[in-house]
């Protein structure tokens, strides 16, 4: 038995998440306008603005894949349906007449799709119609994931995102075992429906996760963007995250509230709601498509709720509060565009008290 014990609490990590920070200001050169929100989704995918609806149940099919790209973000398809079902929603983004700002060589709209490398036929599958595949597992740093990807790559061109994940060693591992990876998803344990952390004490929060994936694809010399995912409110805290080296924030309640998320409007108490669902809730895992996603479902764990979001109207509204506050942020910080935000962004660290006076205080607000 190591006898470190103590050491082990003595030496912790100080782990942190988007409320623990603030970015300083520091002198702008650029106006909110002028400032550039492109980014990379992937190694050879490039958007628009930083912003990608997450594959989840309530909140990525068709009409909010196209809707991002509509908008020059991405949406990645969720995988809680049939394989042939999930290849209908990817042509139908990719048959649609609209004209987007996100779009594949062909100028038809840009789309992903998420899978897990535990089945490698649907992966094979939206790999012959999706733009980019992004893996949908709580825990991608695992043997057995890791070794499924291993088979399955050879078989697949479009570019292949991992996650999630929250370590450096996680993006170590991934490099030297995979024969190839295209970007990260980072983030466990801090989405808005997940209980995860709550449940099982284990968790890498985004902001925290982002800055070690980032760090760790620095370290190799790498340059694959990594995406922010779970728990963004607004545009403070993707503007958070981008600074601790993400390349784009994933956004999933931010979007189940919307017109083009896939749940119905209810109303509730004369207000409108729509439902949002963790994937690994008991609601998501009875559909059964995605119950590989998370390591436990035989022991029938529940790591996600089922609740309501309110109704907030279009996408479009959604997307372009974001894109202000997001340049807002910018501009403030002092930085021109991502790569720009990376280099000169600095962070504050806020007291709990001091956190107090952020927003609008000591007064009563007018409705
Ligand atoms: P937000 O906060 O944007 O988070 O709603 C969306 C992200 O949460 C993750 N996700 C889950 N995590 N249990 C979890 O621990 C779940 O049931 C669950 N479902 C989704 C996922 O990364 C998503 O993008």
């Amino acid at each position: 038995m190591p006898s470190s014990f103590v050491a082990k609490l003595n030496t912790a990590s100080n782990v942190f998440t988007f409320r623990d920070f603030i970015l300083l200001p520091r002198r702008s050169e650029a106006e909110p306008r002028d400032i550039g929100l492109k980014t990379k989704l992937t190694r050879n995918i490039s958007v628009e603005l930083p912003l990608v609806s997450s594959p989840m149940d309530t909140v990525t099919e068709w009409r909010l894949a196209l809707e991002m790209a509509r908008l020059g973000g991405a949406g990645a398809i969720h995988r809680n349906m049939s394989t042939d079902a999930q290849v209908e929603q990817v042509k139908k983004v990719k048959a649609s007449r609209t004209a987007t700002i996100s779009r594949d060589s062909k100028g038809r709209p840009l789309v992903g799709a998420s899978v897990s490398p535990l089945d490698p036929e649907r992966c094979r599958a939206l790999d012959r119609v999706a733009d980019f595949l992004v893996a949908d597992v709580a825990h991608f740093h695992n043997s057995k994931i890791i070794g499924a990807a291993k088979k399955v790559l050879p078989d697949l061109s479009s570019d292949f995102i991992a996650g999630n994940v929250g370590a450096k060693k996680a993006v170590e591992d991934i490099v030297d075992e995979l024969p190839r990876v295209d970007g990260f998803r980072a983030g466990i344990g801090s989405g808005s429906i997940c209980i995860t952390s709550e449940v099982t004490r284990v968790g890498a929060p985004t902001l925290f996760a982002v800055a070690e994936v980032a760090s760790g694809v620095a370290d190799r010399g790498l340059d694959l963007p990594v995406i922010a995912d779970g728990g963004i409110r607004g545009p403070g805290d993707a503007a958070l995250a981008i600074a601790a080296g993400a390349s784009t924030a994933m956004l999933g309640s931010m979007l189940a509230g919307t017109d083009e998320s896939p749940t119905k409007v209810i109303l509730r108490n004369g207000k409108k709601f729509k439902t949002h669902r963790g994937m690994a809730s008991a609601a998501a895992r009875k559909v059964r498509f995605a119950i590989d996603r998370y390591s436990v479902p035989a022991k029938g764990l529940d790591e996600g709720v089922e609740a309501y979001v309110p109704y907030v109207g279009s996408a479009e509204g959604v997307i372009e509060r974001m894109q202000n506050g997001l340049r807002a942020a910018f501009g403030y910080a002092g930085a021109r565009s991502l790569r720009d935000m990376w280099k000169v962004a600095s962070f504050g660290v806020m007291t709990p008290i001091g956190a107090g006076e952020l927003g609008a205080h000591s007064l009563e607000i007018k409705k």
